[in-house]
């Protein structure tokens, strides 16, 4: 049987960065959820479709077809329509967009089984936000990973201004609040700790500390 790692938590936490060095160091699959979440975000933008639960999301659903796939170094690949659009999605409105989709059940359901099938035939870390409590409830191991709003918020501006982005911090916090409350707020599947998972707070730990004591969580469980 294949072992599951749910890793969810709020936007900012360093889950990506984590999970996939946790990922490479256990031999497991890496799982961006988010980026599914932000490929139908895309689509939308793409055909000018407001991302709210509307008859236009519906259609826009029955016409595209999202693939998650690996490239050489074992990193993932989203592809819309056949087109890896793994770049384009990681721009702070694409962000934004991301979060309003994903409070539409259908847009939920639509990726459901996507990502129950890859944890079928692989030993993964998938990181998203209902994870532990909706995608994977049966997971092996299950952590919620968090840090302070003012943390998260810090990291990320570091990132984009490094990807040569011109943003402001000012906005990227407010950003992470307005993110924060959506993604706790929505009816479907709202961001929370599973009972079961055990939460890792990295507000106060640099990426090296936060690896350590995800992998000793994981490794303390299977
Ligand atoms: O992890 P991320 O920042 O790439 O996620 C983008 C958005 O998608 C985020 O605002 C919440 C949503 N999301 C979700 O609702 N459920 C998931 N499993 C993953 C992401």
């Amino acid at each position: 049987m294949s072992t599951a790692v749910a890793l969810d938590g709020p936007a900012g936490a360093g889950k990506s960065s984590i999970a996939k060095r946790a990922a490479k160091e256990l031999g497991f699959i890496y799982v961006d959820t988010g980026a599914l979440y932000r490929t139908i975000g895309l689509a939308a933008t793409r055909a000018k479709v407001d991302p709210v639960d509307s008859p236009e999301v519906d259609a826009l659903l029955e016409k595209i077809k999202v693939e998650l796939t690996f490239n050489e170094n074992g990193e993932q690949i989203v592809l819309l329509d056949g087109e890896d659009v793994s770049g384009e999605i990681r721009t702070p409105e694409a962000s934004m967009t991301a979060s309003k989709i994903s409070a539409i059940p259908k847009v939920r359901a639509y990726l459901l089984d996507l990502q129950r099938d890859m944890a079928k035939t692989n030993d993964v870390i998938m990181d998203g936000r209902d994870i532990g409590t909706v995608v994977l409830p049966d997971a092996q191991v299950k952590i919620f990973l968090t840090a302070s709003p003012e943390a998260r918020a810090g990291r990320r501006y570091k990132e984009l201004i490094e990807k040569g982005m011109s943003v402001k911090y000012e906005d990227i916090l407010s950003d992470v609040i307005e993110r924060d409350y959506n993604d706790t707020h929505r009816k479907t599947a709202p961001l929370k700790a599973a009972e079961d998972s055990v939460t890792v707070d990295t507000t106060e730990l640099d990426f090296e500390q936060s690896v350590e004591a995800v992998i000793s969580v994981i490794k303390e469980k299977i």
